[in-house]
């Protein structure tokens, strides 16, 4: 499927010459007070992927939706193979064959898999009936693209991973054969291999002369994939370099406005006092599990997908059942039975899949904020407000948030700025020992050396940190030892200040783990 259509004329264009596919001219959106976009000008080329990007609150999410016709502009003077166009609506959008994958999924979730492809889907309606099994028929080809061929068209979509869920909204858009596709931090929920097969995708699309709008924080991806590159900041067009003529440290200067230290490694804070001993831990995902961590120290989890890592403080936070071992906190033993009883023994724990985990939409920053302290909080009245108010503030101005106001309610903010507000959340809590799942995942470049310092800044206090990240560069940053999980077992246990990558990833990936168990560094 999705051999060119005939008439396209770009079935040779591997790289921006002649005509642009889309243009996009003096685009400008504001909600309110908030300019949001000012005055932006963007050429996509068939077959090219161009990355979009900038820090949290940059505007690119709002551009996208503006192309994609799911968010009226302020002002645009939008054109498609030269010809001037208005895309008012999402159908405008899909009748010129422009479709966005949105950060936030916009799925139906108790609707099948097949329903979500093929309602609203302008292709499907000229040429089928509705009838159950045509939508599955329909379906079919997209979801074999991604890589979701075993699944039944017919399960509903509530029921699917996270990470599955966005490959339905990739299949959905791969349906609608459009020639401009915005992805928007399409990646963020994925797993190694899903990502792989993503980027499988994106590269037919190149070749079929697609145009590929894709938004992302993450570096590495921009330059495998992306043949230009534009940034924003602050709502406003700063520029747009091909890949192969720029770098990573000119990008962040373009979004940011300055260098990051990208060799920095955080303070050493370790002391002698063990705070978290585990020995032969045993869950339904961890066969034996084996590590301590001291007061002031942080440690990373670092391993594939299924390796374990999630688990760790799954059990910690009392959400699996110990099948065997023991673990000790603070000299006394722990076997937390829910989170509660963890919370109450001093543990807090960031969860990866923070969606689920419910930041509530339609109430204020400031509201989900404080929802993690609000036991400590004097419930009744003025002093409750005030608390809150206090909090608040001081969470925003530790991740930096952009918000147009505590007051603002969270459906307002970006998708970087949600997180943000998430990991404030958790960070409010006063814990002697923090599970941070992903914590950087879906911020900027900026915000992210801000969540380095606030991970510093626990340690220096003489918290424990336990940290997972999808970034093995970030743990060798933060960490002060690496610990290797592999197929639920300890496969090995670095000095985060003297290991390479290669080394983690050797024993990330190595088979049987667990009958030899190196101790490095
Ligand atoms: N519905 C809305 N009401 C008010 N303000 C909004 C709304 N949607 C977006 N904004 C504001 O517009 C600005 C740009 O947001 P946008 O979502 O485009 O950022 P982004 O670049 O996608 O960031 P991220 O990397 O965090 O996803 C932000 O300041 C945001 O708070
Ligand atoms: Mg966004």
């Amino acid at each position: 499927m999705n051999a060119p259509r005939p008439g396209h004329g770009y079935d040779e264009v591997m790289t921006p010459s002649g005509q642009p596919l889309l243009t996009a001219r003096g685009v400008s959106k504001h909600f309110g007070g908030v300019v949001a976009l000012d005055d932006v000008s963007l050429d996509v080329f068939g077959g090219e992927v161009h990355a979009l990007m900038g820090e949290n609150g940059a505007g690119k999410s709002t551009l996208g939706k503006v192309l994609a016709g799911a968010l009226p502009p302020t002002a645009a003077r939008l054109t498609i193979d030269g010809k001037p166009v208005s895309i008012r609506n999402p159908l405008d959008a899909q009748r010129l064959g422009v479709t966005i994958i949105f950060q936030e999924l916009d799925l139906f979730a108790h609707l099948s898999i097949a329903e979500n492809i093929a309602i609203g889907n302008l292709r499907y309606q000229e040429r089928f009936a509705v009838s159950y099994r045509a939508m599955a028929q329909f379906a079919r080809p997209a979801l074999s693209r991604v890589g979701l061929s075993e699944l039944s068209p017919h399960t509903p979509v509530h029921s699917l991973s996270v990470a599955q869920q966005q490959l339905v909204a990739i299949a959905r858009a791969l349906s609608m054969n459009a020639r401009v596709i915005v992805f928007d931090e399409s990646t963020s929920a994925l797993t190694d291999e899903a990502v792989e097969r993503l980027f499988a995708v994106i590269d037919q699309l190149r070749r079929d002369g697609v145009a590929c709008l894709y938004v992302t924080h993450k570096m590495d991806e921009v330059f495998r994939i992306c043949d230009r590159i534009t940034v924003l900041r602050d709502g406003r067009y700063v520029g747009t370099r091909p890949a192969k003529q720029t770098d990573m440290a000119e990008l962040v200067r373009m979004m940011i406005g300055h260098d990051v230290r990208s060799d920095a490694h955080a303070a050493a804070c370790a002391t002698d006092r063990p705070l978290l001993s585990i020995n032969n831990l045993r869950t339904a995902g961890l066969r034996d599990v084996s590590l301590q961590v001291a007061a002031g120290e942080v440690v990373g989890l670092a391993g594939l997908v299924g390796a374990g890592r999630g688990e760790v403080g799954r059990a910690l936070f009392g959400l699996d059942p110990i099948l065997g071992g023991q673990m000790t906190l603070k000299g006394q033993p722990y076997r937390p039975h829910t989170p509660r009883q963890a919370m109450k023994r001093g543990v807090a724990l960031l969860p990866r899949d923070r969606k689920a985990e419910g930041l509530m939409m339609q109430m204020s920053v400031r509201e989900n904020a404080s929802i993690a302290v609000l036991d400590s909080l004097n419930n009744l009245g003025w002093i409750r407000r005030r608390r809150e108010a206090q909090q608040t503030d001081h969470v925003g101005r530790q991740t930096r948030l952009k918000a147009a106001a505590p007051q603002a309610v969270v459906s307002s903010l970006s998708g970087g700025n949600q997180q943000k507000v998430l990991i404030g959340r958790w960070l409010l809590r006063e814990a002697d020992l923090y599970f941070l799942d992903d914590p950087t995942r879906g911020v900027d470049i900026g915000a992210k050396e801000d969540i380095y310092a606030i991970i510093e800044d626990l340690a220096r206090r003489g918290k424990a940190v336990l940290m997972v990240s999808s970034e093995l560069p970030e743990l060798l940053r933060c960490c002060d030892r690496v610990v290797v999980l592999n197929e639920g077992r300890v496969a090995a246990d670095f000095d985060a200040r003297r290991t390479t990558q290669e080394q983690v990833l050797t024993h990330a990936t190595s088979a049987a783990a667990g009958h030899a168990r190196p101790q490095a560094g």
